[in-house]
C-alpha cells in the first residue's frame, strides 16, 4: 500500500487526529443522542458520499486510496472471502488498518471512519470448536465466553465487525455449512445465538475488547434443496416462522447490531431482493434498527437468479428490499446515485440505509476512537486464559456415542495401546472450517497428546499411514484407537457432499481393524453428522468431536483417559443413511405415523429411525430420572406451569448431564411436531447426588404460527417430557385453558 504517508509511528500521528474525530466525539455524544448526530451528519453528505457508506469492498489495496479519500467506501472485509476460510489469509496488521483509517478520518471531506470487518467465526487466533461443536456443549455460557475471547483478540488487531454468529437451522447434513451453525433445533440455536451476540458485543460493542456481531444468513439458508449450498429454498411461511426465524429473532432480541441477508431464493424470491423478509418482518414486525448487509456479491447475483436484467436493476431491487450495504458486488457504487437521480429509487430509501450504517459506526464508538492501539494484541493473542477457555469448550463438546462394556475410559485393562488413523496426527485440520488466523504450531495432534499423557504403565504406539503397519502394530496391542473423520475442507461454504459415510478408504480401514478382534475405539472428528451405521453396530466405543479447534488434542486425550467425563450431546440427529435425509426429531406425526399400519410413513428397506437421536450422548457415569412433577394441571393464559424431575447420578464418577424439556401440542389448528425442545439445563452431579431440576413453562413457550397467520399459543392439551434426549424421559400432561396471542 502506498499512501504517501510519513514515516513516523502511525500511532503518534493518529493520536493527534483523534481531536478532529472528536468533531463527532465524546463531548457531543454526551449531550445528544446518536440519532441526532446521525441526522446532522447525513444532512452534510452528498449523494455520492451516501452511496460510499453503502459500499463495502474486499481487502483494501492501492486502487482504493482515492476512493477512501473521496468517501466512496464505507467498509472493508479484511480478508479475501473467495475461499471461505479454506485457505490461509494474510495476517491482520494493526498499523496498516490504522493507516487506512487515518486516510478516511483525516483526508476525506467528512472524516467518517471505516468499518473493518472479518469473518471471525469460531475464534481469531485461539481457535474454538466449530459452532456445531460448540452447540454440542449445550452450554450458552461457554458459547458466550468463546465469542468474547474471539472478540477480544480480533478487536485487539483492529477489527470492528464480525460476520458471526451463523444462526441458520440445518436439518440436512449434506450441507457443508451445517458446521457453522448450532444445529437443527430453533430453541437450542436461539439460546446459542443470543449467547454469541452477548459474547461478541458485550454490553457495549464500542468497548476495546468487543466487536459488532452479524447474525447470518437471514433466513432459511440451511433449507436448500439436496443440501447443495446456495440452492433453492421453498419453505412455507409457517416453516419459516416456526423453524427458521426464531434464532434470528433471538439474536435481534439480544441486541445484535447487524444482519446478513442470504444468497438463496425462497419460493421464487431471492433473499437479496426480498422485502417481505428484510423490511416487513425484520424492520416492521421486529423493529430492528441495525444495518443489513448483503452476502458477498449477492446483489449482482440477482442477475443469475433471473430477477434482475442488469447490475443497475440488481442494485435497485436490493436497495428497495432493504439491503443497506452491498458486500463487494460494486452494483451500488456504480448505479445507486443515478438510480436516485432518475427517481427509480427514492432518496429517502438511501437516507434510511445510511442512517442505519452511521448509527452502527456511532454505536461502535468509531467517531470517538477510530484507531486501534497497536500494542494491545501482543499480550492477548492465544494467551493462557484464552487457550484454557478453548480447551474447556472442546472438552465439553465431546460426545460419547457408544461405550460397550465400559471400554472407555482407557485404564488398567490396557497396557499396550496403538493409536492410528488419518486424523491421528492432524493439527491444522482440527481447527475446522472458517479459520483465518489459527496457527498450526499452536496445535498438538491427538496422537501426540495421547502418547504424552498416557498413564504410567501404558505404552502408546502411534502408527502412521499404511494399513499393514497399523494392523501389525494392532496385533501386538491390547486396544486400538483409530482417529477418523473429515478434513475441514469437506465441510463449510460450498462444500456439500452426497454421501454421509466416512470419506473414501476410511470405512475399509475401520472394518479391517475391527476384524482383528482387538477392542477398537473410534474417535471421529468431523464437520457434520455422518451416517456411521456399520461402525455403530460393530465398533464398541465411539467418541465424537465436531472439529474441536486448537485444543482438540488435549481434550480428546483427556476424554480417552477419563480425566474428563464426556458430556456433549448431539445438536443434530445422526441419520442411518443419506437416503433418510432430511431427518430431524421435531417431525410431524402425519396421518399415517410410522409405527401404525402397513401403509405408513416409512421405508420398505431400512429404518425410519435415527442412528442416534437429537440430544443424545453417553457419560462414564449413569443418570436416572424420577419423580416428575407438574405444579398445576392447567396453565391459564397469563400463568405458568413448573415442570420438575429428579436427576440422580447413580454411577461412581462425577459427571455433567444435560436435562432436556420437550413439549407436544396434541391438537392444533395446524399440525404440530411430535416433540419440541423448550428448555434445557446442564448440571454437574457427584456420584450418588440427586437434584430436582425445575423448568417454568409459560404460554409464550407454546406459541407457533397459527392457522390464521398470527403468532401465539392455542388452548388444549399438551404432553411434557423431561429426559436425556429427544426420545426418552418421563412424561406428564397439562392443559392450556385459553388461546393467547404473543408478540413473535
Ligand atoms: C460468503 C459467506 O456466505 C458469508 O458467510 C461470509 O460472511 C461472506 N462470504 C464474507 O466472507
Amino acid at each position: 500500500m502506498s499512501l504517501g504517508t510519513e514515516t513516523r509511528s502511525p500511532w503518534v500521528r493518529l493520536s493527534r487526529r483523534r481531536d478532529r474525530a472528536g468533531e463527532y466525539g465524546v463531548s457531543t455524544m454526551q449531550t445528544r443522542s446518536i440519532n441526532l448526530r446521525v441526522d446532522e451528519l447525513l444532512a452534510r453528505m452528498t449523494l455520492e458520499e451516501k452511496v460510499g457508506q453503502m459500499t463495502q469492498v474486499g481487502v483494501l489495496q492501492d486502487e482504493h486510496v482515492e476512493m477512501v479519500r473521496s468517501g466512496a467506501i464505507g467498509s472493508s472485509i479484511v480478508a479475501s472471502s473467495a475461499w471461505a476460510g479454506h485457505e490461509d489469509q494474510p495476517d491482520v496488521v494493526v498499523d496498516r488498518l490504522n493507516e487506512w483509517q487515518r486516510l478516511a478520518v483525516q483526508e476525506s471531506r467528512l472524516g467518517i471512519p471505516l468499518l473493518m470487518a472479518r469473518d471471525v467465526i469460531h475464534g481469531f487466533r485461539t481457535i474454538f470448536p466449530i459452532p456445531l461443536g460448540q452447540a454440542a456443549t449445550w452450554s450458552p455460557e461457554l458459547v458466550e465466553r468463546g465469542a468474547a475471547v474471539a472478540a477480544r483478540e480480533a478487536a485487539g488487531v483492529g477489527i470492528h465487525w464480525t460476520f458471526a454468529p451463523m444462526v441458520d437451522i440445518a436439518r440436512d447434513p449434506r450441507w457443508g455449512r451445517i458446521a457453522e451453525g448450532y444445529g437443527e433445533d430453533p430453541v437450542l440455536a436461539s439460546a446459542m445465538a443470543a449467547a454469541a451476540v452477548r459474547g461478541f458485543q458485550g454490553g457495549d460493542p464500542a468497548a476495546p475488547d468487543r466487536l459488532m456481531a452479524c447474525a447470518k444468513h437471514f433466513a432459511a439458508y440451511g433449507a436448500s434443496e439436496g443440501g447443495r449450498d446456495y440452492d433453492t429454498v421453498d419453505v412455507s411461511e409457517r416453516t419459516l416462522r416456526d423453524v427458521h426465524l426464531p434464532s434470528f429473532r433471538a439474536a435481534v432480541r439480544a441486541g445484535v447490531g447487524t444482519l446478513m441477508s442470504a444468497f438463496h431464493e425462497i419460493g421464487g424470491v431471492p433473499v437479496t431482493a426480498n422485502s417481505h423478509l428484510l423490511t416487513g418482518i425484520l424492520r416492521r414486525e421486529w423493529g430492528f434498527d441495525g444495518l443489513v448487509i448483503s452476502d458477498w456479491n449477492a446483489v449482482a447475483e440477482l442477475i443469475d437468479h433471473g430477477v434482475a436484467r442488469d447490475r443497475r436493476d440488481a442494485a435497485r431491487l436490493a436497495v428497495l428490499a432493504g439491503v443497506d450495504v452491498d458486500m463487494c458486488s460494486g452494483c451500488y457504487r456504480d448505479h445507486l446515485a443515478e438510480l436516485v437521480r432518475s427517481n427509480d429509487v427514492p432518496a429517502a430509501t438511501v437516507d434510511d440505509s445510511v442512517r442505519r450504517i452511521l448509527r452502527t459506526k456511532f454505536r461502535l464508538g468509531l467517531f470517538e476512537q477510530p484507531f486501534t492501539d497497536n500494542h494491545r494484541s501482543r499480550t492477548i493473542l492465544h494467551c493462557a486464559e484464552h487457550v484454557a477457555a478453548a480447551r474447556e469448550t472442546a472438552a465439553a463438546g465431546i460426545v460419547l456415542l457408544r461405550n460397550e462394556g465400559g471400554l472407555l475410559p482407557l485404564g488398567k485393562r490396557c497396557s499396550r495401546l496403538v493409536i492410528a488413523g488419518p486424523l491421528a496426527q492432524a493439527r491444522r485440520e482440527l481447527f475446522g472450517t472458517w479459520t483465518l488466523n489459527g496457527v498450526e504450531s499452536d496445535v498438538a495432534a491427538i496422537a501426540d497428546c495421547v502418547r504424552q499423557t498416557a498413564p504410567r504403565g501404558m505404552t502408546v504406539t502411534a502408527v502412521g499411514g499404511l494399513v499393514d503397519e497399523i494392523c501389525s502394530a494392532a496385533r501386538k496391542s491390547d486396544m486400538v484407537v483409530l482417529v477418523v473423520g473429515e478434513h475441514p475442507n469437506r465441510s463449510g461454504e460450498a462444500h456439500s457432499v452426497d454421501q454421509l459415510g466416512l470419506p473414501p478408504g476410511q470405512g475399509e480401514l475401520v472394518r479391517t481393524l475391527a476384524a482383528l478382534g482387538k477392542p477398537l475405539i473410534l474417535v471421529v472428528v468431523s464437520g457434520r453428522p455422518l451416517a456411521l451405521t456399520w461402525e455403530a453396530e460393530h465398533v464398541p466405543a465411539i467418541l465424537w468431536t465436531f472439529h474441536p479447534g486448537g485444543e482438540g488434542g488435549p481434550a480428546v486425550a483427556d476424554a480417552l483417559f477419563g480425566r474428563i467425563n464426556p458430556s456433549g450431546r448431539l445438536p443434530v440427529t445422526m441419520p442411518r443413511s443419506v437416503g433418510q435425509i432430511p431427518l430431524y426429531y421435531s417431525r410431524k406425526n402425519t396421518g399415517r405415523p410410522p409405527a401404525t399400519c402397513r401403509f405408513r410413513s416409512h421405508y420398505i428397506e431400512g429404518s425410519y429411525r435415527p442412528l442416534f437421536p437429537f440430544g443424545f450422548g453417553l457419560s462414564y457415569t449413569r443418570f436416572e430420572y424420577s419423580d416428575l412433577e407438574l405444579s398445576a394441571a392447567t396453565m391459564s393464559a397469563d400463568g405458568q406451569v413448573c415442570v420438575a424431575a429428579r436427576v440422580t447420578n447413580v454411577g461412581d464418577r462425577s459427571g455433567d448431564e444435560v436435562v432436556q424439556l420437550y413439549v407436544r401440542d396434541l391438537v392444533g389448528s395446524v399440525t404440530r411436531p411430535v416433540a419440541e425442545l423448550k428448555s434445557f439445563r446442564r448440571i454437574r452431579l457427584e456420584p450418588g447426588e440427586g437434584r430436582r431440576v425445575e423448568f417454568v413453562l409459560r404460554p409464550e413457550h407454546l406459541a407457533f404460527w397459527r392457522l390464521d397467520g398470527s403468532w401465539g399459543a392455542e388452548a388444549g392439551e399438551f404432553t411434557v417430557r423431561i429426559g436425556p434426549n429427544a426420545v426418552e424421559g418421563l412424561e406428564g400432561r397439562f392443559t392450556l385453558d385459553n388461546a393467547v396471542a404473543q408478540a413473535e
